[in-house]
């Protein structure tokens, strides 16, 4: 089929289901509370709507671990309720992205109950292996969420792989029936409509051959330079491919450890496998490769992996903006300030809405919300959350290893959706499942909807307007003052049009110069956080505050 990239002048929202509202009093998120929002999703100009796994499952890793690809939990209203938001969602022009989890599956997935009996043709859907003969298992793999990567199974005898959690069982990728269950679910959901796959950890699906223990300087994911782009990787993505080439769909591979070179063996060339790449490296401002490993924040840090990003894929793939998602803490309690909130959040706003690329906004980035901190270890939900805590830092004080907990939580950002001022935020009549913000009386939808000045509304106008602006969509990208610590100001170009810009990054007043060659009092000021007048060469900036110029070069015509 004719591809027509739609994606490309998109702007995405990520729904994750359990914390998104609550239609029927249980507590739990679901797909009649998410009908029940299209309008409000349709408000903010996004055009395609990603939602984390909806599967059935027994919620070891809230839907990452499924039980049944072709079916909806009954948790979140069935298939009956998914067909009326794929339908309610088409009629207002939002396209619908699945979440594709093929790495793994939950061990009570038909396939792993079969599997572990040793019933064929089952048998080798998983990756089984003998112990060492004295007992312990086949290799000195992690798990990225629970101990050893090897799980022993009392009915098979064996060893299980699982790179996650213990219920979270891979899949042999090079047994080539299981293939064919991955085009298989492919079609099910692409023939009845769904508009693409965001694909999960997708560059953990082909292990090396033989398995060899991984090098002992890789302290908490041994292995993972034996599973990560393993040797079969591109051959099975092509494989898929076929497949994707029937359907005008978009595909999103998740894959840590990427940079932007590494992206384009995925997105780049004449038939790329994937679309759109998720790299961690943009979540890496405050922290070394996970955010368990904290250090303060450096915006200058953020601002060069922006940058080598937005030039090394130009011309070459497209990229994928993001600030939030379920696997983050809230991005103003990292990158901004709570102090100044609502600013902060502007500021980020447009620091990454203008670049280049395909932008996503995680329920509740848009209305501002922050990291939750809760009290005790015991409140805590996520599988990675509590095993981070009990294997890491274990002799540190108790304060300080909560204190990382709330620098690094998953569960920071999974708090339920804070949609009024009303019990339990707006999100259900019933008991939430998860605690609800404490801070919902102040940040919230219906509060945001009447303010012209509120972040949702500053997001909506800059959703807008980058849809707007050429410039956004093809320009250059130039960042100005890549070593001012207080200061994110870059350039987008085109041929008749220039964007510039600006986000103070600090909680004082200060004065911001732009370039040389830049006159402000001939720019057109289309996007602000605060009023204040500018001369020429710039203007006394408010903390946190943002301005986007637009410059037209008359003699040339205005690109539509
Ligand atoms: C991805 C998901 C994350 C999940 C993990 C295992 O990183 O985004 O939420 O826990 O894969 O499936």
């Amino acid at each position: 089929m004719e591809r027509t990239f739609w994606y490309r002048d998109s702007v995405f929202y990520q729904i994750w289901p359990r914390s998104f509202r609550d239609s029927d009093g249980d507590g739990v998120g679901d797909l009649m509370g998410v009908y029940e929002k299209l309008d409000y999703i349709k408000s903010l100009h996004v055009d395609a709507i990603w939602f984390s796994p909806l599967y059935p499952s027994p919620n070891a890793d809230y839907g990452y671990d499924v039980m049944d690809y072709m079916d909806i939990s009954g948790e979140y209203g069935g298939m009956g309720a998914f067909k009326k938001v794929l339908d309610g969602a088409h009629e207002r022009g939002i396209r619908v992205i699945m979440d594709l989890v093929v790495n793994h599956t939950s061990d009570e997935h038909p396939w792993f109950l079969a599997s572990r009996r040793g019933e064929e043709p089952y048998r080798d859907y998983y990756i089984w292996r003998k112990g060492k003969p004295d007992g312990s298992p086949p290799n000195n793999w992690d798990s990225l969420f629970e101990g050893k990567a090897w799980q022993f199974d009392a009915e098979r005898g064996e060893y299980y792989l699982h790179l996650f959690a213990i219920k979270q069982a891979d899949l042999n990728m090079d047994n080539p029936r299981v293939r064919e269950e991955v085009k298989k679910i492919m079609r099910f959901w692409l023939d009845m409509g769904v508009d693409g796959f965001r694909e999960d950890v997708i560059t953990f699906i082909s292990k090396k051959e033989g398995l060899p223990d991984g090098s002992r300087l890789m302290p908490a994911a041994r292995g993972i330079n034996h599973y990560s782009n393993g040797p079969h990787l591109h051959e099975y993505l092509m494989e898929f491919r076929d497949v994707l080439d029937e359907y005008d769909c978009v595909t999103i591979g998740e894959a840590p450890l990427l940079t932007p070179r590494r992206a384009l063996e995925f997105i780049g060339g004449k038939r790329p496998e994937l679309d759109l790449m998720i790299s961690f490296e943009c979540m890496e401002g405050d922290c070394i490769s996970q955010e368990y490993i904290h250090h303060p924040f450096s915006l200058v840090k953020l601002k060069l992996i922006w940058e080598r990003w937005q030039r090394g894929l130009r011309g070459k793939g497209w990229n994928f903006l993001y600030l939030e998602n379920h696997d983050h803490p809230r991005v103003i309690s990292r990158y901004g300030s709570e102090k100044f909130r609502v600013e902060s959040g502007k500021a980020l706003a447009a620091a990454y809405l203008f670049q280049q690329g395909t932008p996503i906004i995680y329920q509740g980035q848009e209305i501002g919300m922050t990291s939750i901190r809760l009290e005790s270890i015991d409140q805590y939900e996520d599988v990675q959350t509590i095993h981070n805590y009990h294997r890491y830092f274990t002799k540190e004080p108790t304060e300080k290893r909560m204190q990382r907990v709330w620098q690094s939580s998953r569960d920071a950002a999974r708090t339920p959706m804070q949609w009024d001022a009303g019990e339990n935020a707006g999100f259900t009549s019933g008991k939430p499942w998860f605690r609800v913000n404490p801070n919902y009386p102040e940040v919230n939808v219906a509060d945001q909807e009447e303010d012209s000045g509120s972040l949702l509304n500053f997001y909506r106008e800059a959703v807008r307007l980058r849809k707007e602006l050429p410039v956004v969509h093809y320009g250059s990208f130039r960042l100005f003052r890549p070593l001012d610590k207080k200061l994110l100001m870059y350039e987008r170009r085109s041929k008749s049009q220039r964007l510039l810009v600006i986000c103070s990054w600090s909680d004082s007043a200060m004065r911001v110069n732009v370039p040389r060659g830049y006159d402000l009092t001939r720019g057109k000021l289309i996007l602000r956080s605060h009023g204040g007048e500018a001369d020429k060469n710039g203007y006394t900036a408010q903390p946190w505050e943002t301005r986007v110029y637009l410059f037209q070069d008359r003699k040339k015509p205005a690109e539509v």
